[in-house]
């Protein structure tokens, strides 16, 4: 059981005073009745809160499916620079919300944001095998040598890789299949054949694919099946 104004500072943009000032107006209704005190405890799972007749949604997480843009940092708060937190609606800037691994500044692609830690370590932990395909462009020629030593592991300065799948796509562009998420991990095992990596685009983790719904710097919220499909393993 939780106070009413906590449930509800948690899911909206009302501060505490707000509450306190909306209740005293009689604005306030939970399960069909006038609240009366911002202390009346609740069952935060089970509550239907109106607010001036407005159903208020009471989500426990939320999850953000963002197709991130170059020119963003992926951190929750930068000094100079934009983040992807600055991409984000803002019915949603009250929530926690972070982002679920990195991508570089000039990488593009799919990105989950959101405030559940524990799902977002199941999709980042590389114990968990679940897949990040990227689209890669080159300033070399992709190589079979490549695609073997993806295979085998490519020895990085911070320890060897797991298994990688590299597939050619072109003269100059492959998709890679990485299950870690190290530091610059793809630009570096490319640099290990004397490549640059022009262009990083992420479109899929685990069985979900970023697809052609979310344009550049569109964000949603994953339904249901996404959120199923984002968490299947190889
Ligand atoms: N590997 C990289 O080098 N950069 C990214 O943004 C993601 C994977």
């Amino acid at each position: 059981m939780e106070r009413i104004d906590k449930i509800i500072s948690e899911h909206t943009h009302y501060t505490r005073k707000e509450i306190k000032r909306l209740i005293s107006q009689r604005a306030v209704y939970v399960n069909g009745e006038e609240v009366k005190k911002p202390e009346a405890k609740f069952d935060e799972e089970d509550v239907s809160v109106k607010i001036n007749g407005e159903e208020i949604e009471i989500k426990k997480h939320i999850y953000l499916l963002l197709n991130k843009p170059k020119g963003y940092v992926s951190a929750t708060e930068d000094k100079s620079q934009k983040t992807v937190l600055d991409l984000i609606p803002k019915e949603y800037k009250y929530r926690n919300l972070f982002p679920a691994g990195r991508l570089d500044k000039d990488t593009t692609g799919l990105m989950l944001i959101t405030d559940d830690g524990e799902f977002a370590h199941n999709i980042l932990s590389p114990r968990k095998h679940v897949q990040k395909e990227y689209e890669v462009t080159l300033d070399i020629p992709v190589t079979s040598t490549m695609i073997e030593e993806f295979k085998n592991g490519v020895n990085l300065n911070d320890g060897e890789c797991k298994t990688a799948d590299l597939e050619i796509t072109g003269e100059y562009t492959a998709n890679v299949t990485i299950t870690e998420g190290r530091y610059h991990q793809i630009k570096r095992m490319f640099g290990c054949f004397g490549a640059k990596v022009l262009e990083l685009n992420r479109i899929r983790i685990g069985n979900l694919y970023l697809g052609e719904e979310l344009k550049p710097g569109e964000i949603k919220e994953a339904t249901a099946e996404e959120l199923q499909k984002i968490q299947e393993r190889d």
